[in-house]
């Protein structure tokens, strides 16, 4: 690995002229939106959150919502959901891809701005479409879940964070229209673990990491809190970086020059995290 590129791609560039685009776009279209999904990945959590998201939405009603049930530990993910409930939160937690759980998201969105549409009624006014504002960092499932709730392909479902979208409002059938957040959003990127946990499950661009830092943050995370995970994926019983490689690399086949394939090796790690291979972890340790 050349030293001069690992430096260059640790130093994780997160578009901030693209942020500050979406945050005036937010800003200004907020006097129109009723409720606020904010959409946080439940593998992590803690670092998927929004920084300064009080700031941006001020007193509107939000509903978070934490996607890929299905891959997070659920254990940890509960803490994790009870700790933000403690705090005043509407937390859900759904499985986007193989379930009906965004139905959830729909009882909840009406049963939250039932007021809204009963001083309408009393002021003799009809029913009104419900107007949500959709946000959160790449990759946490904001288009597929636009696209179960609209019914259609219409967001821009696409796994590569940084693909900038325009301000959209989608009418679904369900009494809600839906406006996607065009572009990107902050996390707290300022923490190290931080980064690395955004990094790791698919949120940021994997042509700017350094693949084998994310690599062995992932490796690391498994061995001090799923061992038997990582006994039962990879086979590893023991945490020296150099060997799980060799144990990996063994596993998949990825020798080069009669020495472990080390960029094989990263890819095919953070691979399995991002496409589910790995699931039943969350990132966001409970301590
Ligand atoms: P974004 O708009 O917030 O950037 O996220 P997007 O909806 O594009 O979702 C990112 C990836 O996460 C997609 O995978 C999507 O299918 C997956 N995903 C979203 N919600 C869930 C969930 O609850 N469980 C699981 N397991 N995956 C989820 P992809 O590889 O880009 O696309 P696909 O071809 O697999 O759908």
């Amino acid at each position: 690995m050349n030293n001069n590129e690992s430096c260059h791609k640790t130093s994780i560039n997160w578009y901030p002229g693209h942020m500050a685009k979406t945050k005036r776009l937010i800003g200004n279209e907020l006097k129109n939106i009723d409720i606020v999904y904010e959409i946080v990945d439940a593998r992590i959590p803690y670092s998927s959150k929004i920084k300064d998201i009080n700031n941006l939405i001020k007193n509107k009603s939000r509903i978070l919502i934490m996607t890929k049930k299905d891959l997070c530990d659920i254990d940890v993910t509960k803490k994790w959901i009870k700790y933000y409930e403690e705090q005043g939160y509407i937390v859900l937690l759904v499985d986007l891809k193989e379930s009906q759980d965004y139905k959830k998201i729909i009882e909840c969105t009406h049963n939250i701005t039932k007021d809204i549409q009963e001083k309408r009624i009393e002021r003799g006014l009809k029913e009104k479409e419900i107007r949500v504002l959709v946000i959160g960092i790449p990759n946490v499932g904001k288009s597929t879940l636009i696209n179960k709730i609209t019914g259609k392909k219409s967001a821009n479902v696409e796994n590569r964070p940084g693909v900038t979208k325009q301000l959209n409002y989608l009418k679904t059938n369900v009494g809600i229209t839906m406006l996607d957040t065009p572009g990107i959003l902050w996390p707290k990127l300022d923490d190290q673990n931080v980064a690395l946990n955004i990094a790791s499950t698919g949120g940021i661009r994997s042509e700017i990491l350094n693949m084998d830092e994310i690599c062995i943050h992932i490796l690391n995370t498994l061995y001090e809190n799923y061992p038997s995970k990582i006994k039962e994926i990879y086979n590893i019983t023991n945490n020296d970086v150099m060997e799980m490689y060799e144990v990996i690399a063994k596993k998949i086949g990825a020798f080069k020059n009669g020495e472990a394939d080390y960029e094989r090796v990263s890819l095919k790690v953070y691979n399995d995290v991002v496409s589910g291979v790995i699931k039943g972890v969350t990132f966001d340790i409970w301590k």
